[in-house]
């Protein structure tokens, strides 16, 4: 009964999708060549053999270096509307998606044409029978100061974002750098997330910080807090979302955390599948459902709870809820 078009088809949103990790080789290729930047390889095959990562560590590695080829704010329309373009093949209705501004400023490009080129696409994205939104997320491995100096130059914008984030190197880099900014990102209207990497040291710690301390709406993988009962409870009195992705986790740590998503889906959690870094990591946000379903063996009625999450954790308002759910 739950087959691969059944999971392909069933209305989804997606909630955690970095766009620059769906940068796939045919369109690193063709922006390298249109803008001239020197990749290391010059063929897809060339670019595939260096998708090889085992840690989150060694995925950043091929992650930034890739974003060379974003130079112009139709760049950044180009890489979200190919995006678009599949998630709607894969049953995806909504999205928000992280963005990664300093990737790009601290190379020299406008804030204006990223969050304008991702803007533009994401309005587009309608045509596709897709609504999307953006999440700007910081760079956890840059300081607090920049991570404020990026929320300011963003605020002229804010009509264009959802919420904000944090990704990339968790370790050393706790919630709590982040507070001031993320308190300024509430008061200005914003949603709040923030990435507590599975596998990382003292994560489970960071969990506590993200819940007690910054008071986020939604956790970006996290899955591990059910070492903590505690802390799981709060988590499901406050209704707060886990964006957990089965196939990235398998390659950063050599585990899909099946166990952990099925456990928090029993307990009530809003816990749903996403696929991270699409391009990198081999599926799209279906195939994690596919995957999932196989290593689980989850019943129809999980699947159905999973997709029913996703629309319950996303930032739509009420009235925009109940024309899914
Ligand atoms: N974790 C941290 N940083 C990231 C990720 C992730 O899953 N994807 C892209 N940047
Ligand atoms: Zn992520």
């Amino acid at each position: 009964e739950l087959t691969r078009d059944f999971l392909y088809a069933l209305p989804k949103c997606e909630l955690h999708l970095h766009l620059e990790g769906t940068l796939e080789p045919e369109l690193k290729l063709e922006l390298a060549v249109r803008n001239g930047v020197d990749i290391g390889q010059s063929t897809v095959d060339e670019i595939t053999a260096t998708y090889q990562f085992d840690s989150l560590a060694s995925f950043l590695g091929v992650y930034y270096p890739a974003m060379n080829v974003l130079v112009a704010e139709q760049d950044f329309y180009d890489l979200a509307m190919a995006y678009f373009t599949r998630a709607a093949a894969n049953g995806v209705r909504h999205v928000e998606a992280f963005f990664d501004p300093q990737a790009h400023t601290s190379r020299g490009v406008a804030i204006d044409d990223v969050i304008l080129g991702y803007s533009r696409a994401a309005r587009d994205a309608a045509g596709l029978g897709v609504s999307a939104a953006l999440i700007l997320c910081f760079l956890r491995d840059f300081s607090a100061e920049s991570a404020l100096a990026t929320l300011t130059s963003a605020l002229p914008f804010a009509e264009h974002l959802v919420g904000v984030g944090l990704d990339s190197d968790e370790r050393d880099n706790p919630p709590a750098k982040f507070a001031e900014v993320f308190a300024l990102a509430r008061e200005a209207g914003l949603k709040l997330t923030m990435h507590c990497d599975i596998d990382q040291v003292g994560s489970i710690e960071n969990i506590r910080q993200v819940l007690e301390d910054i008071g986020v709406d939604r956790i970006d993988h996290g899955t591990n807090i059910v070492e903590n009962p505690e802390l799981v409870a709060l988590a499901i009195e406050r209704g707060v979302g886990f964006t957990t992705c089965p196939v990235s986790n398998s390659f950063v740590s050599a585990d899909m955390k099946a166990d952990e998503i099925v456990s928090l889906l029993a307990q009530g959690a809003k816990v749903m599948l996403n696929s991270d870094d699409p391009a990198y990591f081999g599926a799209y946000v279906a195939d994690n459902y596919v995957a999932l379903v196989e290593k689980a063996g989850l019943s129809p009625d999980d699947v159905v709870r999973l997709a029913k999450n996703s629309f319950e954790a996303s930032w739509l308002s009420a009235d925009e809820k109940l024309r899914y759910l």
